[in-house]
Formats: structure tokens, C-alpha cells, sequence
């Protein structure tokens, strides 16, 4: 018999034996109606996002990031040509569309300006005065993602960006790994776990604490209340997931159910948050900031005036959009719990403002900010450092694949499996992360130098606009209602913070 005829033969059979365990089985309709071609069916569903990212979809369409800012990103941390061709795709009068109005005197001299310090304009722990306070030397810092969520590959990764970039690396809230330790600063994360710095029942532990940022480049703690992506909710790590190695890490039993709880074992109120907070600024002399997605207002009003009151509490308070991301979260709680970072932050900005903290307390802002123009916008209205998340993981070599709840990333970013992670080289990725994040530094300069000013949170009130829709435009202070006083910087801070940029006389023009 000829080859080939046994070839076919072969796949005869096996098209027969398909096509009988369709109609037999009981579980999909569809293939018990349509034997053989009802896989179809399945395999487009499964490679129906593939299709739509790289095929269907256009520049502007997809979400949580489009493909422009995707290309921005890429080319960007490649260092390879971030420009775009032929001018903007963008309805750029639709509502909500974002619109800097350049100086007619702007600064020139970019060029010399790349791979200049953009610094914070505050002083991390300077309101309290914490014996580690600190000027963060970069606006643009990453974001809290956990050894456990990401692999260590990711992990290691970001930390050599941070290192090679000057800014800050969260550890997230699956404690201090090896990983972490690859030269770039960091800001370490207390969740409702505890995971490195708990007692066996899961209790906070300041002696645990002490001894994991002992000796390591830790330069500030920031207590998580609630993430943007899943507030109000908690987590649970499952048994197969809790190698030996995350055990050790998080202080947790190997191959047992680790849960985060929904809230912290060790206060339930405004005061006890305080005491919280001030208890490990005193024990660790670093700053303390919270993290927390903004749902009912009451707690921001009495944490404010309770502040202003006892003059104690968090250096900082990073809010986090709802529209912000996570390893594995409901889709009801994705979707639907928590404001959307602009309308969080400035209603929380506003309760500072009401007392008075606002020039003294650090904000950070995260939640789709790491693009030039979103985070230049956070920058100008009173947000001080931004956090970047998944922006950074697509500067590791994420392709926005949304798989991070299976533990299938195609591209060994939030996956634990060996095998995936083998794709990710630490060292090259780590290169591109800093090349991202000094990137959005030198794009945040450009946009600032191209309005006539040197920094970002100096730009001035009428310099950022948002389209309203009807061939009009708001001051971005006044579509976001925020205080446009509040957020101008006194002169003294804008002189020091231009010396830390450039110690050489400035060319250009204040408007
Ligand atoms: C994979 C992943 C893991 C995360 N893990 C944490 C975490 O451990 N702690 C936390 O506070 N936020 C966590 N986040 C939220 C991010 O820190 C960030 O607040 C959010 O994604 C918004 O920023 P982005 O839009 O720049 O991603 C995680 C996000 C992602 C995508």
C-alpha cells in the first residue's frame, strides 16, 4: 500500500473516532450536534483574542491599552523609534480628549535634557520628619506586583530596571524575595497577610519586619489597604501554588491555602490606622504611606482631619484607580468596585486640601498613568509620583495576553511555571524596563519644556485643557475639580527642585 494511502487511512480513523466521542458525549451540545466541525467553534473562541489584538481590532480600540500606547511603550523601552508617522489618529476635540498648550517661548534644548532627573517636588517623609526621609529622584516609580503573581524572572527584571532607572521598585505584598535584591531601591508592601512580617497566625510581627528590610535597600513601607482592581475583597494564594520557595518568602506553611483577608487584623478604624502607621515609622525610622483604592468618602474625611489633628500619620497615600490591574480578581469587583483614579483622586486630594496637609502629605497616583500625557496631566493637578504597573510589565515583554489568572503567561511575566519563565531574560528585559521608565521621564520633560517649564507639576493651570466636546476647553483643574491654588508649587520648591534637575542656569521661560 502506498504511503500516503496509510497516511489517510490514519487520519480516517482518527476523524472517525472524533466524531463517535462527539455525538456520545454529553458535556458540549454544539459537538454533539456538529461532530468534527464544532472544534472549530472552540478553537476560534480560544484564539479569539489573539485574532482581535493582532488582526482585527484598530490603533485606538483595545483596552486596558491600546495598540499605540503598547507601540509607544515597546519602541520606547527598546530604544528603538517611539515616533508615529503622518500625524494623530485621535478625535482630538472629543470629550475628554487631553490637550497641552504649548508656550510660544518654549525651553529648548531636549536633546540635553534626556536622561535628566525628574525628581519629586516633595520630600517623602518631611512632614513628619522620619529620620529616613528621603527626595524620591524619580516622578515615575513601580508599582506593587508580588513575587507570587509575577515570576521571578518578572520580578528580577523590574528590580534591575529600577536599579539601572534610580527609581523605586513595591515590592507588592508577597514579601521580600531574592529577586527583589538586584540593586534597585525599594518600597516594601504590608498587606492584610502580613506575608513577611507575620507571626505564625498570621498576626503583624514588627520583629519579622525588622529582620526582613534589615540589611536590604529598603526605603520606605507602605501599608496596603485595598488595590484598585479588587477593593473590599480578599485574596487566596491555593495550596499548589505555595512552592517552598513562596512559603519561605511569605512566612506561610509550603502546600496549604494562603489567604489574604478582606481587611487588617490589627486595626479597624481611622485611629487605629494611625497608630499603625507611626508604630512602624518609629521602629523602622522610614516613611510610611498607605495604598487604597477610593470607595466611601467618610474614611477620607476623618483620616484628614484626624491627621491634621494629632499632626501623625501616612508620609504618603498612593490611590489607585478601579481601571487599575491585578493577578486574578472577579470581574464584578474589576469592573464595578471602586472610582476610576481621576474621580478617586481628586475627591481625595480635596479632603487634604480641607485641612491643609495637602503641600505636606505625598500623593501618588496609579492607574493607567504611565503614558507621557496621562501621567503629565496627574503631574500638573497635585499627584506627585506616579505608579506604573503593567506598563512596566509590557516593558518586561508582556503582550497584554490577560492571562495572568491561569498561570499560562505566554510570555513568563505572571506565571510560575519554569518552563515559561525560561523565555524571560532578566538582564535584557531589565534594560528595557529602565529604558521605559527613563523614557516617560524624558517624555514628561519634552512636554513640560515644550509649555515653557522644566517640570511637569509646574505646568501651569491653564496649560492643561480637556476638550469638552462642543469646540470648547476646561482647564484640567476645572474638568477634574481640583483646586488649581492648591496645586501651584511656592517658589522656593520650585527653585530647589530645578537645582536637584540641573544645577546649570536654566534657559527658558516661567510662564
Ligand atoms: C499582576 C499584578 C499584580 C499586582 N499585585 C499587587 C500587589 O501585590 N499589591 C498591590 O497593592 N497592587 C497590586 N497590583 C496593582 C498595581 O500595583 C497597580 O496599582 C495597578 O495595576 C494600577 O497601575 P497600572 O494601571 O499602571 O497597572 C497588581 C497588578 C498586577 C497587574
Amino acid at each position: 500500500m502506498p504511503w500516503w494511502l496509510v497516511v489517510l487511512l490514519v487520519i480516517a480513523v482518527a476523524l472517525l473516532l472524533v466524531a463517535i466521542h462527539d455525538v456520545f458525549q454529553r458535556k458540549h451540545a454544539v459537538l454533539r450536534n456538529f461532530p468534527i466541525v464544532g472544534h472549530f467553534r472552540y478553537l476560534i473562541e480560544k484564539i479569539g483574542p489573539e485574532l482581535r489584538q493582532y488582526v482585527v481590532a484598530d490603533n485606538e480600540e483595545e483596552r486596558p491599552f491600546n495598540r499605540d500606547q503598547r507601540r509607544w511603550i515597546y519602541a520606547t523601552a527598546k530604544h528603538q523609534n517611539a515616533y508615529f508617522g503622518f500625524g494623530t489618529d485621535n478625535d482630538i476635540g472629543a470629550t475628554g480628549h487631553v490637550l497641552f498648550l504649548h508656550s510660544t517661548f518654549p525651553i529648548s534644548g531636549h536633546e540635553h535634557a534626556a536622561g535628566m532627573e525628574l525628581p519629586c517636588t516633595k520630600i517623602l517623609g518631611g512632614w513628619r520628619d522620619r529620620p529616613a526621609k528621603f527626595r524620591p529622584s524619580s516622578v515615575v516609580n513601580i508599582s506593587a506586583m508580588s513575587f507570587g503573581s509575577l515570576s521571578g524572572a518578572a520580578i528580577e527584571a523590574l528590580n534591575r530596571g529600577a536599579a539601572l532607572s534610580g527609581c523605586l521598585h513595591n515590592t507588592g505584598e508577597g514579601g521580600v524575595s531574592p529577586y527583589h535584591l538586584q540593586g534597585g531601591d525599594l518600597i516594601v508592601q504590608i498587606g492584610t497577610g502580613y506575608f513577611g512580617c507575620r507571626t505564625v497566625d498570621g498576626r503583624f510581627d514588627i520583629g519579622h519586619l525588622l529582620e526582613t528590610i534589615e540589611g536590604r535597600p529598603v526605603k520606605a513601607i507602605e501599608v496596603k489597604l485595598s488595590q484598585g482592581a479588587k477593593p473590599g475583597m480578599g485574596g487566596l494564594l491555593p495550596a499548589p501554588k505555595v512552592t517552598a520557595e513562596i512559603a519561605r518568602i511569605r512566612g506561610v506553611p509550603q502546600g496549604k491555602d494562603v489567604a489574604s483577608p478582606a481587611s487588617h487584623a490589627e486595626f479597624d478604624d481611622v485611629a487605629g490606622l494611625i497608630d499603625f502607621v507611626e508604630l512602624i515609622a518609629s521602629e523602622t525610622g522610614l516613611p510610611v504611606g498607605i495604598k487604597s483604592a477610593v470607595g466611601q468618602m467618610p474614611f477620607w474625611e476623618e483620616l484628614a482631619s484626624q491627621m491634621a489633628e494629632q499632626n501623625r500619620g501616612p508620609d504618603f497615600i498612593a490611590v489607585d484607580g478601579g481601571e487599575g490591574g491585578t493577578g486574578a480578581g472577579p470581574l464584578p469587583f474589576t469592573d464595578h468596585v471602586a472610582l476610576p483614579f481621576w474621580m478617586g483622586f481628586s475627591r481625595v486630594f480635596a479632603e487634604f486640601v480641607n485641612v491643609g496637609l495637602h503641600r505636606d502629605v505625598v500623593f501618588v497616583g496609579s492607574g493607567k498613568l504611565g503614558l507621557p500625557a496621562d501621567a503629565a496631566l496627574a503631574l500638573s493637578v497635585g499627584v506627585d509620583l506616579i505608579n506604573v504597573g503593567r506598563e512596566a510589565m509590557l516593558a518586561a515583554g508582556c503582550v497584554q495576553a490577560q492571562k495572568c489568572h491561569t498561570g499560562h503567561c505566554p510570555t513568563g511575566v505572571a506565571t510560575q511555571s519554569k518552563w515559561l519563565q525560561r523565555g524571560l531574560d532578566p538582564t535584557s528585559k531589565g534594560v528595557r524596563v529602565a529604558n521605559y521608565v527613563s523614557g516617560l521621564r524624558d517624555e514628561l520633560i519634552r512636554l513640560s519644556h515644550a509649555c515653557g517649564v522644566c517640570h511637569p507639576a509646574i505646568l501651569p493651570g491653564d496649560a492643561v485643557n480637556v476638550a469638552d466636546g462642543s469646540r470648547g476647553t476646561l482647564s484640567a483643574h476645572e474638568w477634574f475639580d481640583i483646586d488649581v491654588e492648591a496645586t501651584v508649587l511656592e517658589p522656593v520648591v520650585v527653585k530647589e527642585v530645578m537645582e536637584v534637575m540641573d544645577p546649570r542656569p536654566h534657559v527658558g521661560h516661567e510662564n
